[in-house]
């Protein structure tokens, strides 16, 4: 591990400096202004974050360390006979800041094999669970679990010097990477595959030994491991599990802890539980309509029953995206590759020609478009997955790369205690009578 902890140091250490002296001259420049209403929309827009490791556009899409998707599918090392990119090589660029050689990747291949023992209390809190818990619940059990074997928390104890939180953080970080799949897919054998469980094939790369403990060993489920595994990884520090994690962090609450918070968020319908919803809306739009492949109008009318009923269409809509979601395309793509003619992934296909103008007619929804929900599920659906709880579990596998190395560059960074201010109705409306000023303190 000394060689990636190594490089990383060094290049938190030059940005560190980088950091103080641009803030020792620009630290008092605006950056924007706040409105009221953002106060009281969930503080859409305003920027009060840093978060080195991924860069959201509105109308392109995320950009990882300045790569895109597509350029990500075309630089980043494979698997053997695999044309999907390593996520080992995606953690590699999102903590180092550099495109990882082949050698890199496999370094960080190798690590995380070393690292992946998970302790028995783990499973045996899982088993304590009632199995017909919900999986994010399973696995949110099982990261708390796990932190027992933090070594920040047993360092803090002991009193560490503040200079060396990052390396505590970067040694739990590599070791809750490598145990997450493990768990993961623990929780799945246990829920659905009668608690058979498959033991880890020290052999593969981190995504193909979660599919083979998943009990997939179709190398094109692998691949779609791959794939899934990269492109969910990080969608820049403002979004729910990202911010989450950023937030109980900057308490100095260990990695476990933090991650815990940002999967607790993740489970929102909202946000990482959309790809359940998606796939469950379809199957029921199914079995409504009594058909497995509903024509573009019988889904225009099942879209416009789903909003008369006061529902979102799920997989729909972004805060911050305006255009089709390029992890939608990156599926699509997938999906047209190995799977053209899967009655489930074409009906998804037609609802995206179909629900974008439905709501771009409803003047407050700002984005009609899909998002990476919109289509995950039903590529995971081909190959025989067709648990849906189960589908946001393999999203926060996915996450805990963009978060882990988020918080390695927050504790070497030095980042403080995040607390931004509230206030209350009641002093708005004595400052909009101008008998307060409340944004002086
Ligand atoms: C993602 C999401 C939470 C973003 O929320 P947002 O930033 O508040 O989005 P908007 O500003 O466009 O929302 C404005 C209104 O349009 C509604 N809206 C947005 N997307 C919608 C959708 N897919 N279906 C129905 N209504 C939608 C919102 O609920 C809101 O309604 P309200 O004013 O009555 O509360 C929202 O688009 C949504 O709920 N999508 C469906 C769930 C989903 O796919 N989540 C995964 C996100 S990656």
């Amino acid at each position: 591990m000394g060689i990636i902890k190594d490089t990383f140091k060094q290049k938190a250490d030059a940005a560190a400096a980088e950091i103080k002296d641009i803030l020792k001259e620009h630290g008092n420049k605006v950056i924007g202004e706040v409105t009221l209403s953002q106060a009281y929309q969930g503080m859409r827009g305003i920027t009060g974050l840093v978060s080195e490791t991924s860069l959201l556009d509105s109308q392109e899409g995320i950009r990882f360390r300045g790569y895109t998707i597509p350029e990500l599918q075309q630089k980043l090392p494979k698997a053997p006979g695999g044309t999907e990119p390593l996520p080992e090589g995606l953690f590699y660029l999102m903590l180092i800041g550099d495109l990882p050689t082949k050698d890199d990747v496999e370094h960080v291949t190798n690590v995380w094999q070393r690292r992946s023992h998970v302790p028995n209390h783990v499973f045996e809190a899982i088993e304590a669970l009632p199995v017909n818990t919900h999986p994010m619940t399973q696995f949110v059990v099982a990261i708390m679990a796990l932190q027992t074997e933090s070594h920040f928390a047993k360092r803090y104890a002991e009193g560490m010097n503040k200079k060396d939180y990052w390396d505590a953080v970067f040694d739990d970080s590599m070791d809750l990477i490598a145990r997450l799949p493990r768990v993961a897919a623990y929780i799945y054998r246990r829920k659905y595959k009668d608690g058979e469980h498959i033991q880890p094939n020290g052999l593969l790369d981190w995504a193909g030994n979660f599919a083979h403990m998943l009990g997939y060993e179709d190398e094109e489920f692998k691949e779609l491991m791959r794939l899934y595994m990269t492109i969910h990884a990080d969608h820049e520090g403002g979004n729910v599990s990202a911010h989450a994690v950023h937030l109980v962090g900057s308490a100095l609450a260990d990695p476990y802890l933090s991650f815990a918070a940002g999967m607790n968020g993740l489970a929102g319908p909202l946000h990482g539980l959309a790809n359940q919803e998606v796939v469950k809306w379809i199957f029921e739009m199914n079995e409504d309509l009594k058909t497995d492949s509903p024509t573009k109008d019988q889904i225009a009318e099942y879209v416009k029953k789903t909003l008369s009923e006061g529902k979102v269409v799920p997989g729909y809509g972004h805060a911050v995206l305006r255009k089709t979601d390029p992890r939608f395309t990156a599926q699509m793509e997938f999906g047209k590759k190995h799977m053209p003619d899967d009655k489930l992934v074409q009906t998804v296909w037609n609802v995206y020609e179909v629900v974008p103008p439905i709501l771009q007619s409803m003047a407050k929804i700002k984005n009609p478009w899909p998002n990476v929900d919109a289509h995950s599920g039903s590529l995971l659906v081909h190959y025989g997955m067709v648990e849906y709880e189960y589908y946001t579990v393999l999203f926060g596998v996915s996450r805990v790369l963009g978060v882990m190395a988020s918080l390695c560059w927050s504790r070497a960074l030095g980042f403080p205690i995040e607390r931004p201010k509230s206030v209350t109705t009641e002093l708005v409306k004595k400052w909009l009578k101008g008998e307060d000023n409340i944004w002086g303190e």
